[in-house]
């Protein structure tokens, strides 16, 4: 039995959106005393959270000397790559926010891919001393319903044991990726989905509503074993859900 909860819900645009993953962010951090584990994610989506948590009316609501960023995945190229999600998350709201260096714990995408994953799962180990308990996971959805770089049909689907493997998908650029697996996923405390824009409207109603096989589509098995699961979209990419 799991003590799970799920919400979904949309918000009027891409701003509103931003804003309420910028609230429930700020709620989980104020729920903790110690060190605040924050997974983030890459793609274009998170782009206005992390600007709008670097703004004065956010970036004061976060006690960053105790927070500690990590990523749910990373592309295979180095920190500086403008396809780096370390780059992005840097210019967007570490470069502005008074987190400690030492608790910025990048993927080191410039080395090679197994050892990269392997490294960072040992990081992991090493952090949490135990389950990896992340108190805040952020993930997105791409088109194709895979999530950090779980993609459809892949070996890392169906990795029980490690908390990190290296990805290779063909079908998108960089394709060597280094992903959270399911079992680091699906023990964080909450997972918080961003899904924007009517061009994953399709997929997130099959995703939420549909029984495709989860291979089909990854973002499916993204089920907390004893977390809070948020959904949240605009109503762009909620344009096609039924209830
Ligand atoms: C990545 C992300 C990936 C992303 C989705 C959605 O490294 O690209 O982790 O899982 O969240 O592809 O990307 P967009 O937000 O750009 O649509």
């Amino acid at each position: 039995m799991t003590d799970s909860l799920r919400f979904v819900r949309s918000f009027a645009d891409a701003d509103a959106l931003a804003q309420a993953a910028a609230e429930i962010i700020v709620e989980a951090a104020g729920k903790v005393s110690g060190a605040f584990a924050l997974a983030l994610s890459g793609g274009s989506t998170p782009k206005r959270l992390y600007h709008l948590l670097a703004t004065d009316a956010y970036s004061h609501r976060i006690e960053w000397p105790r927070a500690h960023v990590f990523w749910g995945d990373e592309r295979c190229v180095p920190p500086d790559d403008p396809t780096s999600n370390y780059h992005l998350a840097r210019k967007t709201l570490l470069d502005h926010v008074p987190i400690p260096p030492e608790n910025v714990h990048r993927i080191y995408g410039e080395q090679e891919p197994a050892q990269a994953a392997a490294l960072y799962e040992q990081h992991l180990r090493t952090f949490f001393g135990g389950p990896p308990r992340f108190n805040l996971i952020l993930l997105g959805m791409g088109g194709d319903g895979h999530t950090a770089s779980l993609f459809p049909h892949t070996p890392a689907l169906a990795e029980r044991e490690r908390w990190v493997v290296a990805s290779y998908y063909a079908q998108v650029q960089p394709s060597w990726r280094i992903t959270l697996t399911l079992p680091a996923i699906n023990a964080a405390a909450r997972v918080l989905f961003l899904v924007s824009g009517v061009e994953k409207a399709e997929t997130l109603c099959r995703v939420l509503e549909g029984e495709a096989a989860p291979e089909d589509l990854p973002a499916r098995l993204v089920q907390p074993t004893d977390g809070e699961l948020f959904w949240l979209m605009d109503e762009a990419a909620a344009s096609r859900l039924k209830t």
